[in-house]
């Protein structure tokens, strides 16, 4: 592919010149019209609540169409991508204390089904281009209590898998993948979710796979799908059988609920129908606009390895703010007034929010402050450097290009073009005016 858009000079809207255009996309996600009809039947049937898959067929349909997806892995399907994680999570054992290696730079419900099993979370750095686990830095981190490297695909970016992998068995860990957001990438020829002891997936109506709210959990071993079923499901409920005999004395209704409602296993089902094509839709614009910015400066998209395939849930840029010589605050309310909105997605390190810091917290009460002071974990000014400078300069924007959309691609590397080579006036206006607002996730 080679770009055609010429960088325009014309004066900066947030100057008071002319907009370029707002940037819009198909609509997502879409539901067919058979998809719609399949859930309204389940209503008229009144198969509404989450049981056991062969109670339910259409979580059972659901269950089998991804394990399909992902290598015929056993699949436990939940009612969120928190529950779905905290499934594999309870069905490798890890709770009381465990360490878990991680990123601190996620979206927080990455994190909060580890204290929510009283394990430990324990933050290394990230790279700086994709914001993805630095897996080099995971070997310092390890002590003794240390059960799991739990690694986050985020923005559809597939984390390094086979190298995740490698430091895992070397030092006997599991591998607990966070696929929420990259359904269907690719890390080294690997789909995500097919190398991790288990992985979990959120499907709320804001992922590539999108229901309503609804995840799944998937794991090569029976007895971690077993191990996971029995803290999210009411047993009672459930007419499936095939549960191992030692694991039947511990089952009870001591339980989250956390099995996916029929309603939207139907939707599962349906919207794996579509999910490929979307992705390609979503891939070719991705490779369509790196093109178009191939003569960019300041503002870079990652470039990932071969073998690696994004799913592109969201574009992450980084704005190299030293050349640039402005912030990437003003830049993006520079890219903002043309008609592109771009925000930091992580506002800080995970380790630096309240409600990790239990020596001197002082809201409402949450039930992991105390394992966390058992523990003796002191989260307080982490270096994190990589974490800390992505916080500052990155800038993430949605990417639902599901449809043709070549025409708004051309627009978004037009107004990234017509502020990078209008920089001088905006290092003016910054100079004048100081950095404009934070663009960051509120
Ligand atoms: C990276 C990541 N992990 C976990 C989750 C949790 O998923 P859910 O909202 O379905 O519980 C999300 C969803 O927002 C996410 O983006």
């Amino acid at each position: 592919m080679s770009s055609t858009i010429a960088p325009a000079t014309s004066k900066l809207a947030l100057l008071g010149g002319t907009a370029v255009g707002k940037i819009t996309y198909p609509k997502f996600p879409t539901f067919t019209d058979w998809a719609i009809e399949r859930t309204a039947e389940m209503l008229r049937t009144g198969k509404t609540f989450g049981v056991g898959r062969k109670h339910v067929q259409e979580i059972g349909e659901a269950e089998e169409v991804i394990s399909q997806y992902h290598a015929g892995r056993h699949v436990l399907a939940t009612s969120s991508g928190h529950a779905a994680l905290q499934s594999a999570l309870a069905g490798l054992e890890i709770c009381c204390g465990d360490e878990v290696i991680t990123t601190p730079y996620t979206w927080g419900a990455s994190i909060s089904p580890i204290l929510h099993q009283n394990a430990i979370p324990v933050f290394v750095d990230v790279e700086r281009a994709t914001g993805l686990i630095d897996p080099e830095l995971i070997e310092t981190a390890i002590t003794p209590r240390t059960k799991a490297i739990l690694a986050v695909h985020l923005f559809g970016q597939p984390a390094k898998l086979k190298r995740l992998r490698e430091i895992a068995d070397k030092n006997s860990l599991m591998l607990i993948e966070d696929g929420s957001q990259a359904h269907g990438a690719v890390s080294g020829g690997q789909k995500v979710g097919t190398v991790g002891d288990a992985a979990g997936f959120s499907c709320m109506g804001g992922k590539l796979l999108a229901t309503t709210e609804s995840g799944y959990m998937v794991t090569p071993d029976e007895n971690v799908y077993w191990k996971g079923a029995m803290i999210g499901q009411h047993m009672g409920r459930a007419t499936d059988g095939g549960m191992p005999e030692e694991l039947q004395p511990y089952t009870d209704s001591l339980v989250y609920t956390f099995r996916v409602a029929p309603f939207n296993a139907v939707l599962l089902t349906e919207q794996f129908k579509k999910i490929d094509a979307e992705l390609d839709s979503r891939r070719y614009h991705a490779d369509l606009l790196r093109s178009h910015l191939a003569g960019g400066k300041y503002l870079k998209l990652p470039v990932y390895g071969e073998g690696d395939k994004p799913s592109y849930h969201l574009l992450s840029f980084t704005l190299d703010s030293e050349a640039a010589g402005v912030t990437r605050d003003t830049f993006a309310a520079a890219l903002k007034a043309e008609g592109l909105t771009a925000v930091g997605y992580v506002p800080s390190p995970i380790s630096d929010w309240a409600r990790l810091q239990w020596q001197d917290y002082k809201g409402p009460r949450v039930s992991w402050l105390s394992s966390l002071e058992a523990a003796g974990i002191d989260y307080r000014n982490m270096a994190l450097p990589n974490t800390r400078w992505r916080v500052d300069n990155a800038l993430e924007t949605g990417f639902d290009m599901v449809e043709p959309s070549e025409p708004m691609v051309e627009r978004m590397a037009e107004i990234i073009l017509k502020v990078e080579s209008n920089i001088d006036e905006l290092r003016d206006l910054e100079r004048r005016e100081g950095p404009s607002a934070p663009a960051v996730r509120g």
